[in-house]
């Protein structure tokens, strides 16, 4: 038997700071995905995660805790880790030991002085100038929340990312010789198109390389909560050179003269077949796609293949962040769907969500409301709903037993059936392979759809009331049966507790998760297979009901003690392509007259429309409505060019509460509708109506 091959994954090492949020938690789960299919490929998957727990910002938490950096992380790790277990996240080395890194472990700390130390060797015989790892001077401004070098310039500056004042930092650094690599990054951009992905983000890399490349800082003297520098212990390590080695700690790298004695290591990492993808946010791609491949090549040792950068999940059209306080968490998704449903579809039902509703590549926005949406649509009433009533009319009809595979009887019908079942397949698979996980989950429920459609059109239910369709009644339920099956299969990576939940009511025996790929599509054998206990696997939830359970549950995290919704966020409301949402709860699902009545429509004109700096999605919009003109902030930078919209006629809420953001205040909310890809679409006129008119 041939090897497998090989597949190193890895997802950032988050910061721990704080405790994890949905928005780290995305990182994760789409690593958990590719790393459950690429083992239903065949692939020996090693699937890293891990906590970066050195750095300034995490010796300021700790003090503001009065605790130790040290207890900290321990702390914040612990979180990290339950997070993953409730999300069935499986990140381990084949099928061997955990993976998970810490940075203040001992292997970690071996790793890195191991690196910097055989870079230094290798340059020994360099003239200084050349080598590149060298002492210098440094003055510039960092900021201590992002971790960046804000500037090389001692003046005073507003971090770019976070908009807080830079701190001044002036001490003698180890650098690295980044400037050097230039030529051999740009070589590497050509020679390996794929090496950063999606290819726009490709293009930013090869520009910003192409710039002015400076050398970095590596070092630190400011800071004590660090690695300690080989020989030089007043220094400890930058967080990137340290945060970045983490991914070959890992698998066990630091071991031996060379660093490379650990077997693992040689096999995820160096060998020739190896394949090292690293998915990461689109905010870090500098520092992975720049900063660690030049690493590597100083210590000349392979690079990885890969490196994919992600949009990021907003909220309230900002990127959904801690430090900004605009957080969902993702314990309180999970339990609250298990709790008001009775059943274990918390975890499903977030990853579903996250995987189906984002265009992976792009940012997305989330949001509570469609979460609960898209379960009750897609799970409750999809999947679920069809493998329910398959199994059901299944059980009653043959006594729980398949009748014959393949289908008996196959008429025009079952054989559109199996070929859109072949071209899901297809599709499904192409899909998952380049990252497109909207798009598998499309391909897949597009087969959930046409099965459904075809209940309806034959009627199992009526077929069976007459002995003499019995044949036909086979034909249909055998056909309805192998598309559930093919659907629940190629669903797995996504939804994995419920699938397999399933997989034993359609007579499956095993794991899903060890079932290979290849093999679905072979055809199931003539003897009949008997079905298991069919049993509804997603409850329907009540919107409003979870909604507030959620809501409670988070503001428990946030204020530990308080179990009120909190006032922050968001109750389901229209959706609106203004940053200024409702912050009212819900108060039933059914509203009468006169709670519409209170909402105060009119018909606004723009008179003018601007971007807003550092807000990439964001309009300034002046909107005539009749008896002024207001200023509305919205969301739909990205749709619109302000230059098409001056003069176009729209729907503004006009009695909403105003809300500052990025320090400007938005008065009031346009309406539009989303599109599947949550682009907005403006709501509009097609007769002339003049600002002010009310709509009602
Ligand atoms: N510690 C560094 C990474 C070092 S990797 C060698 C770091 N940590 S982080 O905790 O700030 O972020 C970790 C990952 O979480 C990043 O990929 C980041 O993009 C992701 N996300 C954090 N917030 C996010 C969203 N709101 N949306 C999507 N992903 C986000 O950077």
């Amino acid at each position: 038997m041939p090897d497998k091959p090989k597949f190193y994954l890895t997802t950032p090492i988050y910061y721990a700071n704080s405790r994890p949020h949905v928005g780290s938690a995305y990182t994760t789960i789409v690593c958990d995905v590719i790393a459950r299919y690429k083992r239903m490929c065949g692939y020996d998957v090693a699937f890293v995660t891990g906590t970066d727990e050195h750095g300034v910002n995490i010796e300021r938490a700790a003090e503001a805790k009065g605790i130790t950096p040290q207890q900290l992380v321990d702390e914040n790790e612990k979180i990290f880790r339950e997070l993953w277990k409730l999300l069935g996240i499986t990140n381990r080395i084949g099928n061997g030991g955990e993976g998970f890194v810490r940075t203040t472990s001992p292997e970690h700390a071996r790793a890195v002085q191991t690196l910097v130390r055989r870079t230094i060797e290798q340059d020994k015989h360099l003239p200084p100038d050349k080598r590149s790892i060298f002492k210098r001077k440094y003055e510039g401004r960092y900021c201590i929340y992002d971790n960046a070098y804000v500037s090389d310039t001692p003046e005073p500056v507003n971090c770019p990312t976070c908009g807080r004042p830079a701190e001044l930092i002036s001490e003698e650094n180890y650098f690295f010789r980044l400037s050097a690599y230039k030529d051999r990054l740009l070589d590497l951009y050509k020679s390996q198109p794929q090496f950063v992905q999606p290819d726009f983000r490709m293009n930013e890399v090869r520009s910003f390389v192409e710039g002015d490349l400076r050398d970095i800082s590596i070092s630190r003297k400011s800071i004590k909560w660090g690695i300690p520098w080989p020989g030089d212990p007043e220094h400890v390590f930058y967080v990137w050179y340290d945060a970045l080695t983490s991914y070959m700690t890992a698998i066990g790298y630091g071991e031996g003269e060379d660093g490379e004695a650990n077997p693992q290591f040689r096999k995820y990492w160096t060998a020739s077949d190896a394949h090292v993808l690293h998915m990461i946010g689109k905010e870090i791609i500098r520092f992975h796609a720049v900063y660690w491949p030049a690493f590597l090549m100083a210590a000349e040792l392979p690079l990885p293949k890969q490196i994919f950068a992600h949009g990021w999940l907003l909220f309230e059209q900002e990127k959904m962040s801690k430090s900004k306080g605009n957080v969902a968490y993702p314990e309180p998704i999970v339990k609250a769907f298990d709790e008001l449903t009775g059943a274990k579809v918390g975890n499903d039902a977030l990853r579903y969500y996250l995987l189906r509703e984002t265009v992976f590549g792009q940012d997305g926005n989330f949001s509570r409301e469609s979460l609960i949406i898209r379960y009750n649509a897609d799970l409750a009433n999809g999947l679920g709903n069809l493998a329910s009533r398959v199994l059901t009319m299944m059980e009653q009809y043959f006594d729980g037993r398949i009748p014959n595979m393949p289908v008996p009887w196959p008429g025009e019908r079952e054989k559109q059936i199996e070929n859109l079942k072949t071209w899901v397949f297809e599709a499904a698979r192409a899909r998952y392979d380049s990252f497109d996980f909207s798009g598998a989950l499309e391909a897949i429920w597009r087969l959930i759809a046409e099965v459904d459609k075809y209940l309806v059109e034959f009627q199992p239910w009526v077929l069976a009331k007459d002995k003499a369709k019995w044949d036909q009644l086979e034909t249909v339920l055998s056909a309805a049966y192998d598309a559930v099956r093919v659907a629940t299969f190629l669903a797995h990576p996504v939804l994995p507790e419920s699938t397999q939940r399933i997989w034993p009511q359609l007579g499956q025996v095993g794991k899903l998760g060890s079932e290979f790929l290849d093999d679905l599509l072979l055809p199931l054998g003539r003897q009949p297979v008997r079905i298991g206990k069919p049993e509804g696997v997603f409850p329907r939830a009540d919107k409003k009901e979870l909604y507030e359970r959620i809501e409670a549950m988070e503001n428990e995290i946030r204020n530990p003690g308080t179990a009120q919704p909190s006032a922050t966020s968001p109750a389901p409301a229209a959706t609106g392509a203004s940053a200024a949402s409702s912050t009212a709860p819900v108060a039933s699902s059914k509203i009468t007259i006169e709670d519409f009545a209170k909402v105060e429509l009119r018909v606004g004109r723009i008179d003018s429309a601007e971007r807003i700096q550092g807000a990439d999605k964001l309009l300034k919009i002046m909107v005539n409505i009749g008896d002024e003109v207001r200023q509305v902030l919205a969301g739909i930078a990205l749709a619109y060019a302000p230059e098409n919209l001056v003069g176009r006629k729209v729907v503004v809420v006009t009695n909403l509460a105003p809300r500052k953001m990025r320090g400007l205040e938005s008065n009031g909310m346009l309406l539009a509708a989303s599109t599947a890809d949550g682009n907005p679409v403006l709501c509009t006129f097609a007769e002339e109506i003049p600002p002010g008119s009310k709509v009602k």
